[in-house]
C-alpha cells in the first residue's frame, strides 16, 4: 500500500516490541510509565459515575462541548489559581483527551516541515515522535542535574532564531530523567524565550507526584506575555483511562486550539469529564494524590535501595524528587540496549535512553519505572538487573 512518508518516521518497532513484551505477566516491567492500578478509587469512582447518571441522564452521554465541561475546566482553572498564584479564568482552558492530544494538536498548530522544535535532551519520546511525524527538526539543548542550561540555550536560539517554532519542555519530574529545574533556571528560560519570542509549551504531566516540598513555580505563573501554553493531565494523578487532560493558556491560542479538536475526535468524552468532575466535588483529589505519593516514595526508595545493594558501584543514578522513574547511567563505553536484550531473557523489561533523543543520542543510560511493580517484584526484578550487569560491565 502506497502509505505516507509520515509513516517511516513512526516506526519505532522497538518500542512496541518492549510495550508488547511488557503486556507478557511473567515480565517483571520497569517499561511504561504507568501509575499502579490499585490506586484507582473504584468505589468513589462508582459512586461518582451513578451520581452522574442521576443528575444529567441521557446528556452525559453525549458529545460534549469542543472546549470541554465548563464546570470541570472552571475547578481546573481554581485549582491552578490556589496552587500557584495563576489568575486563569475557564476560558482559558480546554478539555483534551489525554495530554497526548495536547501534545499533539500542539504539533499540528505550530510545526510545518523544517520547522524547528526547542527541546531538552533527553526528552519524552511521545513528544519526539509526534513532532517528527509533523517534520520537525529538533534543536536539542543539554540538562544538567537544575535543568535546561541557560547559556547552551542562548548560543542555540541566536544561531537559529526564527526557525525555532516552539520549545517544548517538562520542567518538572521529566520524563526520562526525572529532573526538576530550579527557580532560577526556570526565570532565565522564560526571560529567553521572551527576548526572542518563542512559544513555550510546558508539560505539567507529573507535576503532582512530588516527595519533597519544592519551590517549581510551573513557566505559565512566571509568564508575563502570555508565551506559555501549560498542559496538565489526569493520567499520573488519578486514571489514565479516563483519557481526561487539559490545556491552559491565554484566550486567543485556547481558541486556535479549538479550530483543531473537532476534526481530530469532534470533542473528548462527554461521561469521562463529567464523572471527574463529580469526582473533584464529592471527594479530595488532593488526599488522593497524598495516598498515592506514599505508596510510589515507598517504591523509589525500595527500588533505589535495592539497586544500591545489587548494582555494581560504575552504575550512577540519583534519587529521584518525584515523577515516576529512575534514570540509570552506565560507564561511556557501554550500551544499554545490549543489556536490555540479556535482561528479556530473564523476563525483566525497561526502556533504553538511546529512545528519548531526537537525533543519535547516548546508549549509555536506561529508565526504570518504579510505580507499577509491587514491591516483591521490584526487589526481584533489580536483583535479576544486578546479576546481568555485574557479568554485562566486567
Ligand atoms: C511527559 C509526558 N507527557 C504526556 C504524556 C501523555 O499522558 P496522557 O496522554 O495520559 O495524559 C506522558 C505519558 O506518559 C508523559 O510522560
Amino acid at each position: 500500500m502506497r502509505l505516507s512518508k509520515r509513516m517511516k518516521k513512526m516506526e519505532d518497532k522497538e518500542l512496541l516490541r518492549l510495550m508488547e513484551l511488557a503486556d507478557d505477566p511473567n515480565m517483571i516491567s520497569f517499561a511504561g510509565g504507568f501509575p499502579s492500578p490499585e490506586t484507582y478509587p473504584l468505589k468513589e469512582i462508582k459512586e461518582s459515575f451513578l451520581a452522574v447518571l442521576e443528575r444529567y441522564g441521557q446528556e452525559a452521554l453525549s458529545y460534549s462541548s469542543t472546549s470541554g465541561f465548563s464546570p470541570l475546566r472552571a475547578k481546573i482553572a481554581n485549582r491552578m489559581n490556589e496552587k500557584y498564584s495563576t489568575s486563569l479564568t475557564e476560558d482559558e482552558v480546554i478539555i483534551t483527551s489525554g495530554s497526548q492530544q495536547a501534545l499533539d494538536m500542539s504539533g499540528m498548530l505550530f510545526i510545518d516541515k523544517g520547522d524547528m522544535i526547542l527541546c531538552e535532551t533527553p526528552s519524552y519520546l511521545g513528544a519526539l515522535n509526534i513532532f517528527k511525524a509533523y517534520g520537525a527538526e529538533f534543536l536539542e539543548v543539554p540538562t544538567d542535574s537544575k535543568g535546561i542550561i541557560p547559556e547552551a540555550l542562548e548560543e542555540k536560539v541566536r544561531k537559529y532564531g526564527d526557525r525555532i517554532k516552539m520549545a517544548y519542555v517538562i520542567p518538572d519530574f521529566q520524563n526520562p530523567t526525572c529532573r526538576c529545574w530550579t527557580v532560577e533556571r526556570r526565570k532565565e528560560f522564560i526571560n529567553i524565550m521572551k527576548h526572542y519570542d518563542i512559544a513555550i509549551l510546558e508539560d505539567s504531566a507529573y507535576s503532582d507526584i512530588t516527595y519533597e516540598e519544592m519551590n517549581r513555580p510551573p513557566l505559565i505563573s512566571l509568564d508575563e506575555r502570555g508565551q506559555v501554553i501549560n498542559c496538565g493531565s489526569f493520567s499520573k494523578i488519578f486514571c489514565p483511562g479516563f483519557r481526561v487532560a487539559w490545556i491552559c493558556t491565554k484566550k486567543q491560542m485556547i481558541e486556535k486550539y479549538m479550530m483543531l479538536k473537532p476534526s481530530i475526535d469532534l470533542s473528548s468524552s462527554s461521561i469521562n469529564q463529567r464523572m471527574i468532575d463529580m469526582y473533584l466535588e464529592k471527594f479530595s483529589l488532593d488526599h488522593h494524590i497524598s495516598q498515592i505519593i506514599e505508596l510510589y516514595r515507598r517504591r523509589r526508595d525500595l527500588a533505589l535501595e535495592t539497586m544500591k545493594m545489587y548494582f555494581p558501584d560504575s552504575v550512577e543514578f540519583d534519587k529521584p524528587k518525584g515523577g515516576l522513574f529512575a534514570w540509570i547511567r552506565l560507564p561511556d563505553n557501554k550500551n544499554a540496549r545490549e543489556l536490555l536484550e540479556l535482561a528479556l531473557e530473564r523476563k525483566v523489561a525497561f526502556v533504553p535512553g538511546g529512545s528519548f533523543y531526537s537525533k543519535n543520542g547516548k546508549e549509555n543510560e536506561f529508565r526504570l519505572n518504579y510505580s507499577n511493580m509491587p514491591e516483591d517484584k521490584i526487589v526481584k526484578g533489580i536483583k535479576i538487573l544486578g546479576e546481568i550487569l555485574t557479568v554485562f560491565l566486567r
